[in-house]
């Protein structure tokens, strides 16, 4: 039987793409790398997929998961759940426009704590006799003697191909590009447009990516987007289903990764005026499912007991084998190392560029994303480990719920009996991200509206203002208590075994993107961190992505990396007996 086929166009693009009649439009949006937030992995429990659907609705009516999740007027104006709706006639969809969190991207640009540039990549001059009938050496050993790098050689057969007419050229004097002491590519003397690494910080909601001088030792730019994997559900444990269950599924979540990649460092070149032949050199952070899936390697045996990876070391790879668009075929891709199947190599570059491993005392760094993970520093020893925070920290299963994007509200504030609250870029309230939700959750203990064990008056706090309206139930309370039980509960038991008390803490340092902007008051107010003093607690950037940086512009990082995450003790939350009772002891919304 002949298939039917029908049209699908996006909005505002216009873009039009064919689906076989009775296919999900999840699967469309996916498969076309279209921007859709799918939490529970297209599941049909969390609501977040919702789509536009401007033309052919009706050919499908709503399902009852729809009938659940949306509300009347959401489905009277054409909102569709895209995991739920099939494609049976011609369809014009909009959905909602994640692909650049411009929040993230327009944030100022941080300043990497550079003590040394020595980066792996160097330049080295040289100058060769040019050959006669007497000295009949060839172009390499030529090359090569004139180096002053103990053992220069050529490794790669596309730049030995080249390197008899790239010398003769350059008229036998110019500039070798050097890694360690391989020849990755030939410069001209006189050639100014200079020399770049990217670094890449992959996170599970967003992707950061940083553009550095490897000669100043500057960062040129940086462009952050989410990651597109969000299609496929927001915590790594989805996407690791994905992984399990469909047929290439790893190479769908690695191509829309890539994808992003790929197009955030062609941004990053345009908008530097940047050649992209100039990128030597990239360094690559993430959580260890994203490093396996973006190398392609199954991340299959990080689900289950007994989580094991298939690698946490630090590796060096060819750009090409990665499929990563920078226009060098020898530039090198670092991955930095990783400690577990958890806690990857996101938390070996936070704890670099964060100065935990040079501070003095107890310091805990800790970075929330749907997985918190976090280290306790005291005296000589580190433990790390990370803990299922769930992602109502990031949007998800908060019936209101956004990441940080412009109209989510960021800040909610008491003055007198008046609530207060702001959006990012001041755009009209159409959700409440991570900070907001922490900050309305201690207004509300504060005003007297949420008792301690997360008991709401009435059906739901409402902020309503000139901004817009967002609500809070009693669920989406239950949702915080959760995630926030979830770290405190993480960070007891690293205390436990460093043997330390919450007086003893000298620093807590709040990593990532929502660590930067959630107020350290309120994240005390409801229980989320030790008790300590709000001026020992201090936000440190995306100390990630710093990492990253440090690892492209001082090569010694990439030594330490290597031996930091072999002296880091790693604890199994799951494989402490305690747990779910020290979980159940800091679900009260109360400091502690
Ligand atoms: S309800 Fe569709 S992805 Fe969750």
């Amino acid at each position: 039987m002949k298939e039917v086929l029908y049209k699908v166009t996006f909005l505002p693009s216009q873009r039009t793409v064919t689906a076989k009649r009775g296919e999900i439009l999840l699967d469309v949006l996916r498969r076309e790398s279209q921007p859709v937030s799918a939490v529970c992995g297209g599941r049909g429990n969390c609501g977040k997929c919702k789509a536009l659907v401007t033309d052919g609705s009706e050919a499908f009516p709503p399902t009852l998961t729809e009938a659940r999740l949306l509300t009347r007027d959401e489905i009277a104006a054409g909102y569709r759940l895209s995991c739920q709706f099939k494609v049976m006639t011609d369809v014009r969809v909009k959905t909602k426009d994640l692909a650049v969190d411009s929040a993230v991207s327009k944030r100022p640009l941080p300043k990497a704590s550079i003590r040394e540039i020595s980066p792996q990549i160097r330049l080295e001059e040289f100058s060769l006799c040019k050959p006669d009938i007497d000295d009949q050496a060839s172009d390499y050993s030529r090359l090569m003697s004139a180096l002053v790098t103990e053992r220069p050689g050529i490794d790669r057969l596309n730049l030995l191909r080249r390197l008899p007419h790239v010398i003769r050229e350059l008229d036998y004097r110019g500039r070798a590009v050097m890694y360690g002491s391989e020849v990755i590519d030939l410069l001209p003397f006189s050639d100014e447009s200079g020399i770049f690494g990217i670094a890449i910080d992959i996170g599970t909601t967003t992707l950061a990516v940083y553009l550095a001088d490897l000669k100043s030792g500057e960062i040129v730019a940086v462009r952050s987007a989410s990651n597109p994997q969000s299609a496929y559900g927001q915590d790594v444990i989805s996407r690791i289903d994905y992984t399990m269950k469909r047929y290439k599924g790893i190479d769908e979540l690695r191509a829309a990764v890539l994808a992003t990649m790929n197009k955030l460092i062609d941004d990053l070149c345009k908008e530097s005026a940047v050649p992209k032949e100039r990128i030597y050199d990239t360094s690559i952070v993430g959580n260890t499912t994203m490093i396996h899936i973006l190398l392609g390697i199954s991340p299959g045996r990080i689900a289950s007991s007994p989580f094991i990876p298939a690698f946490t070391g630090g590796k060096v790879f060819e750009s090409r084998e990665l499929d990563l668009e920078v226009s060098i075929p020898n530039s090198k891709i670092y991955i930095m190392p990783g400690i577990s199947a958890y806690v990857g190599s996101d938390i070996t570059a936070g704890i670099l560029s964060s100065g935990f491993a040079e501070d003095y005392g107890n310091v805990l760094l800790v970075d929330i994303g749907t997985n918190g993970e976090m280290a306790l520093r005291s005296g000589e020893r580190i433990f790390a480990c990370s803990t299922a925070a769930g992602p109502a920290f990031e949007g998800g299963n908060i019936s209101h719920g956004t990441i940080a994007r412009p109209g989510a509200v960021d800040h909610v504030w008491l003055n007198g009996k008046d609530i207060g609250f702001s959006t990012v870029n001041g755009s009209k309230a159409s959700g409440i991200c991570g900070s907001g939700l922490i900050d309305a959750i201690a207004v509300m203990i504060d005003a007297g509206v949420v008792s301690e064990s997360g008991r709401i008056k009435g059906e739901h706090f409402e902020l309503e203002g000139t901004a817009g309206r967002v609500r809070i139930n009693r669920q989406d309370i239950r949702e915080v208590q959760l995630a926030k039980a979830a770290i405190r509960a993480g960070v007891s038991i690293l205390m436990d075994r460093a043997g330390i008390e919450t007086r003893n803490i000298d620093r807590i340092l709040l990593a990532g993107a929502f660590g930067n902007y959630i107020d350290p008051e309120n994240a005390l107010r409801i229980g989320m961190l030790p008790n300590v003093p709000v001026e020992r607690v201090s936000p440190v950037g995306n100390a990630a992505g710093l990492g990253a940086v440090l690892a492209v512009l001082d090569s010694g990082i990439r030594e330490r990396a290597e031996s930091l995450s072999s002296e880091i003790h790693y604890v199994e939350l799951s494989g402490r007996k305690d747990f779910n009772e020290i979980f159940v002891e800091n679900l009260a919304l109360r400091e502690g």
